[in-house]
């Protein structure tokens, strides 16, 4: 018998996916949850008698800054986490290690990582369909694995794949366009935009020195109004699309 009060979910998922695949892992405790999007939850927080599950998306071969910075400001007490990278089919470079040397470093015992595949957020065309069927059957496997190594009270140190120092952020500067004739000025965009780099009077216009090309304003609206546009974009969509494209499965690490 598991003897956690609750799951708590803390995810930062601009595109939805990362956030599907926390959503999947915890239905398989049976138990209440609590959510914290770091899209909006920027605030100290610790954490006691709970399972922890951490979602975070790859950028760049690292967790975004955003969430690195939100993520920082909470903590665990002995906490039993598990933790999640979720990208796109290409790389996920050194994030896994990123985060859970972070959620160690913070006092929380990683007793399970893996590393996910969903639609690339940026270049819609790489994994299109992803997370799938057998996604997540994979992930339910793990979900159980880890509940019968949390029921066998088995304890062990978490090692997962990546190298240190870890890359420079990237600032893509990429164009984000929207159709005036589409726009219906609802201002989601405004509202949900992390960095505020979009404004109430004029949401068809993005401030490109605050956009960290995170997608979110792209996923959230209705109207499909939204897209990323200009050079910069097309020559990095070229570049990925020149990747190798096979199918990469999930890994898991316990
Ligand atoms: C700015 C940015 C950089 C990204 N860098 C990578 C990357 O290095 N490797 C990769 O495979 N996917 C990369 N992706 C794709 C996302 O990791 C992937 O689509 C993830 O599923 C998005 O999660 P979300 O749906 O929760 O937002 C990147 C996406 C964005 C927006």
């Amino acid at each position: 018998m598991l003897s956690f009060d609750k799951v708590s979910k803390i995810y930062f998922s601009p595109s939805g996916t990362t956030k599907r695949i926390v959503d999947e892992i915890a239905r398989n405790f049976n138990l209440d949850n609590e959510n914290y999007d770091l899209l909006s939850f920027d605030d100290d927080k610790s954490f006691e008698n709970e399972l922890v599950i951490v979602g975070v998306p790859v950028f760049d071969g690292r967790i975004p800054e955003m969430a690195k910075n939100r993520l920082l400001q909470m903590k665990g007490n002995g906490t039993k986490v598990i933790a999640i990278i979720n990208y796109g089919n290409l790389s996920y470079g050194d994030a896994l290690l990123e985060l859970v040397d972070l959620l160690k470093e913070n006092n929380f015992d990683v007793v399970g990582a893996a590393a996910t595949v969903s639609r690339h957020s940026l270049f819609n065309e790489i994994a299109p369909s992803r997370p799938d069927n057998l996604d997540m059957k994979m992930i339910n496997e793990f979900s159980h694995k880890i509940i019968e190594k949390l029921e066998s009270e088995n304890s062990n140190e978490i090692f997962v794949a990546g190298q240190k120092p870890f890359m420079d952020y990237v600032n893509h500067s990429f164009n984000v366009n929207c159709d005036d004739d589409l726009c219906v000025y609802c201002n989601d965009c405004v509202y949900t935009c992390p960095t505020d780099a979009i404004e109430e009077d004029n949401p068809t216009d993005t401030n490109l020195d605050l956009c960290n090309s995170c997608s979110l304003c792209i996923a959230i609206c209705g109207e499909n109004a939204r897209s990323f546009d200009g050079m910069n974009y097309y020559d990095e969509k070229q570049v990925a699309l020149d990747n190798d494209m096979s199918r990469k499965e999930v890994e898991f690490f316990m």
